[in-house]
C-alpha cells in the first residue's frame, strides 16, 4: 500500500509487510552472512531499541551501505525493510519511509536546515507514532550529510554545512524521542558523508562491484524472471556454463548493468522484442561482449 499524500521530503511511505515487496530480499546475491547481518541489526532496534537505550552505549539505529553506484544498495534496504517487517509482523505493522535527500533545497539561505530539522524533529517523529515499527530509507545521504572538514565554503555555500549540522542535531533528537526507529542510508561517495555521521552508524557496510560469480547468479536469475514469461527461454535459464561465460565475458560491470544485459539482448533486434522466446545464447555472448566495453546503457 502506497499512501498518495506525502509530509514534505517524504518520497514514498509503504506500509510492510506487503506482498509485492517479497522479490529484493531474495533477488540480491551478497556475500554469506551479509543478510543475516543486517537482519539482526534491523532486529535489534525495532524490538530492542528502547530497551537499549540505557546502555551506555546504545544503538543509533542507523545503517549505512556504502559503495559504487548499480551494486544493490537501495534494492538491498527496501529488501530489509521487509524482511524485518516479516519477522516482527506478529507485534504490528512497519511503517516504510522512503526519504528524497534531494528535496532539501540549498540555494535559499537557512531553508534546507530548516527543512532538515522539521524531517527530525517533525515528520519522522509523527510517522513513528502511526505503527508499532518504523523503517526510514535515507538514500544518498551525502546530499543530506556532507562532509563537513572536507567540503570548501565555494562548492558547499553555508546553509549546507548548517543542514548537515541540522541532520546531527536532528538524528541525535530522533534517536532519544524513538529509539526504536530504523534509519537506513546509502552512499556512493562514502568520502562525501560527513565523519559524524558515520560515527553514529552502528553497521557500514561496504558493497562491491559483483565478481564473475555474482554476476553469473544474476544473469542466470534475469534469465530465469524471463522463463518465467516465455518458457522457451528455460534451457538458457538452467545453462550455469553459459551463464559463467557471459560472465566472464562481462567481467566488471555493475549489478544494474548485468541486470540491464539480459534486456539489451531482447531489445537488439526486432524479431526478438517481438517473441522474446526467440533468445539464444548466441544473443546474450553478443552484448556481453559489447557491455564489457561499455556500449550498453
Ligand atoms: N549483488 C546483486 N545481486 C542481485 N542484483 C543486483 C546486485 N547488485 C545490483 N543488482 C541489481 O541492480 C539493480 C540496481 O540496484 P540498486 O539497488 O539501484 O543499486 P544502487 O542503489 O547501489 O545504485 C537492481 O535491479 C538490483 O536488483
Ligand atoms: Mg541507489
Amino acid at each position: 500500500m502506497v499512501e498518495t499524500r506525502l509530509p514534505p521530503g517524504v518520497s514514498a511511505i509503504h506500509v510492510l509487510p506487503a506482498d509485492h515487496h517479497d522479490g529484493p530480499w531474495d533477488t540480491m546475491v551478497v556475500p554469506p552472512g551479509t543478510k543475516e547481518r543486517l537482519l539482526g541489526h534491523a532486529l535489534l532496534v525495532l524490538r530492542h531499541g528502547r530497551a537499549l537505550q540505557s546502555l551506555s552505549g546504545p544503538p543509533h539505529g542507523v545503517i549505512v551501505l556504502a559503495g559504487p553506484p548499480g551494486t544493490g544498495k537501495t534494492t538491498l534496504c527496501q529488501g530489509l525493510a521487509q524482511a524485518a517487517a516479516l519477522a516482527v509482523s506478529r507485534r504490528g505493522a512497519t511503517t516504510f519511509v522512503e526519504i528524497d535527500p534531494h528535496a532539501f533545497p540549498s540555494e535559499m539561505l537557512g531553508e534546507s536546515q530548516r527543512a532538515v530539522r522539521r524531517l527530525f524533529a517533525e515528520t519522522l517523529p509523527e510517522l513513528a507514532a502511526r505503527r508499532p515499527h518504523t523503517v526510514v530509507l535515507l538514500d544518498e545521504v551525502e546530499a543530506l550529510a556532507v562532509r563537513r572538514s572536507t567540503a570548501s565554503f565555494e562548492t558547499n555555500p553555508v546553509d549546507v554545512h548548517r543542514a548537515t549540522d541540522a541532520a546531527l542535531d536532528g538524528l541525535d533528537a530522533l534517536r532519544s524521542a524513538c529509539p526504536h526507529v530504523l534509519m537506513l542510508c546509502t552512499t556512493n561517495f562514502l568520502a562525501a558523508v560527513d565523519e559524524a555521521f558515520l560515527s553514529r552508524a552502528d553497521l557500514v557496510l561496504q558493497m562491491s562491484l559483483p565478481d564473475d560469480e555474482v554476476l553469473a547468479r544474476i544473469l542466470g536469475h534475469s534469465l530465469a524472471e524471463l522463463a518465467a514469461q516465455w518458457p522457451a527461454l528455460a534451457p538458457l535459464a538452467a545453462d550455469d556454463s553459459l551463464h559463467a561465460k557471459l560472465a566472464a565475458r562481462c567481467s566488471g560491470v555493475d549489478g544494474r548493468r548485468a541486470r540491464k544485459l539480459v534486456l539489451a539482448a531482447l531489445a537488439a533486434r526486432p524479431e526478438l522484442a517481438e517473441d522474446p522466446g526467440l533468445l539464444s545464447a548466441d544473443d546474450l555472448w553478443e552484448v556481453a561482449g559489447a557491455a564489457a566495453v561499455g556500449d550498453i546503457a
